[in-house]
């Protein structure tokens, strides 16, 4: 049992590129003991051991465009069906499209599991081209850091693991620009989909941290999953 007094809890997170997914995602998952999977994380692992999958999707993010639905609806099939899934799940950046979406809904109902909310971090788009280019990641555990707002306590350096700090390649201006575009066109519609199931919660992402956490605690905490049995 976590801290919602249920057996499992299945969630997605939303949110445009920059919005702090990661941020929060991370310790969300921790707080609800439930794997917190991440298909850009998945992806940027497949591309550092040089796998098929990594090699697929690497000529897609370069360009800050989407990596194919067959190609990510297959490998995300693939980690929700693994036994460390049991307690639940924190989906981070799948769907992006609404193909992904439909994929999920079957995948979830031939699983016999109900997905019991959706928590979309809405950050205007002024502020998200900031985020991502001052944005830096441990090399070692991919811990997320900003060099304004969520500084290392060394520079360089990741408070968790002491690793090397890095830009990740597509948080470049020219690329994170197209990956903008491409979440307004492509994943946006995708609030409006869960609007429309009414398992959609809007939490607003342009404020500090560890506000951002509290309303997320609370938006999970008012899930009809959390209700007493
Ligand atoms: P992915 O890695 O998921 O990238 P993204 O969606 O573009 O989102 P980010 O990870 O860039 O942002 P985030 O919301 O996690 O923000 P973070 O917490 O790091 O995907 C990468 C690529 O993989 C895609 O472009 C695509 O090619 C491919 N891909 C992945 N999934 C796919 C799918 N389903 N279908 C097809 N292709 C797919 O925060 C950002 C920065 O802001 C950090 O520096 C952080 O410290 C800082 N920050 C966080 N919160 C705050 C705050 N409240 N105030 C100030 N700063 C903050
Ligand atoms: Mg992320
Ligand atoms: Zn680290």
């Amino acid at each position: 049992m976590n801290s919602l007094g249920v057996i499992r809890v299945n969630l997605l997170i939303m949110g445009p590129p920059g919005a702090g997914k990661g941020t929060q995602a991370e310790t969300l998952a921790q707080e609800l003991q439930i794997i917190n999977i991440s298909t850009g994380d998945m992806f940027r692992e497949a591309i550092r051991q040089g796998t098929e999958m990594g090699k697929k999707a690497r000529e897609y993010m370069e360009m800050g465009e989407l990596v194919p639905d067959s190609v990510v609806v297959g490998s995300t099939r693939e980690r929700l069906s693994q036994p460390d899934c049991a307690r639940g799940f924190l989906l981070d950046g799948f769907p992006r499209t609404v193909v992904q979406a439909e994929a999920l809904e079957d995948m979830l109902e031939t699983m016999g599991i109900v997905l019991d909310g959706v928590i979309n971090i809405a950050v205007p788009r002024e502020k998200l081209l900031e985020r991502l280019m001052g944005r830096r990641i441990c090399r070692n555990c991919g811990a997320s850091y900003h060099l304004r707002y969520n500084k290392p306590k060394v520079e360089n350096k990741c408070d968790a693991c002491g690793g090397e700090l890095y830009q990740r390649e597509d948080d470049h201006e020219d690329v994170v620009r197209n990956r903008l575009f491409v979440y307004y066109k492509q994943t946006a519609p995708l609030i409006g989909y869960y609007f429309a199931k009414g398992v959609l919660r809007e939490v607003d992402g342009a404020r500090p941290i560890a506000e951002i956490f509290a309303d997320l605690q609370a938006a999970v905490s008012g899930l009809p999953v959390a209700a007493p049995h």
